[in-house]
């Protein structure tokens, strides 16, 4: 499994940590930044992350900024894209095995690096709950995605 990871300044230390993780894991990984001291815009790094995703190049995407919500409301824009916002680890499971979500969204200023890891971990390990009622659901959320191509 290949990994896109993002943040923009408000979401370095914990994009650090989870990087050790994906480290630990021996996961391949790409990580697009930021790299930055300055204030940046976290749609600037969202997006970049989302399209990897959504092409092929990465299998899932993890973004961090402050609260994680800029970084889940923009990369949900992206068709293809369903990015869950968990600061805990039953939502991380779930969001895995209900929504086979592709994207996760952390917020630095949420949690702190041991919980991160935690969700993460379980998040990259939790496979989709396929063929039943939750695949339907999914299916719909694709079929209304088609409405705005
Ligand atoms: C940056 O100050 C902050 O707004 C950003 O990291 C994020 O929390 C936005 O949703």
């Amino acid at each position: 499994m290949k990994i896109v990871i993002a943040s923009d300044h408000g979401g370095i230390t914990i994009r650090q940590e989870i990087i050790s993780l994906l480290k630990e894991m021996n996961l391949e990984y790409v990580d697009l930044g930021c790299d930055c001291t300055a204030s940046v815009d976290y749609p600037d790094y969202a997006f970049p992350a989302a399209q990897k995703v959504v092409s092929g190049e990465a299998d899932r995407g993890i973004l961090v900024c402050g609260t994680g919500i800029g970084m889940s409301i923009a990369a949900n824009k992206v068709k293809g894209i369903r990015c869950a916002l968990a600061h805990d680890t039953f939502s991380a499971k779930a969001t895995r095995e209900h929504n086979n979500t592709n994207m996760l969204a952390l917020g630095e200023r949420v949690v702190g690096p041991g919980l991160a890891r935690d969700i993460v971990k379980i998040w990259l390990e939790t496979p989709f709950e396929s063929g039943g009622r939750h695949e339907t659901r999914v299916n719909k959320i694709k079929e209304i995605e088609k409405q705005y191509a």
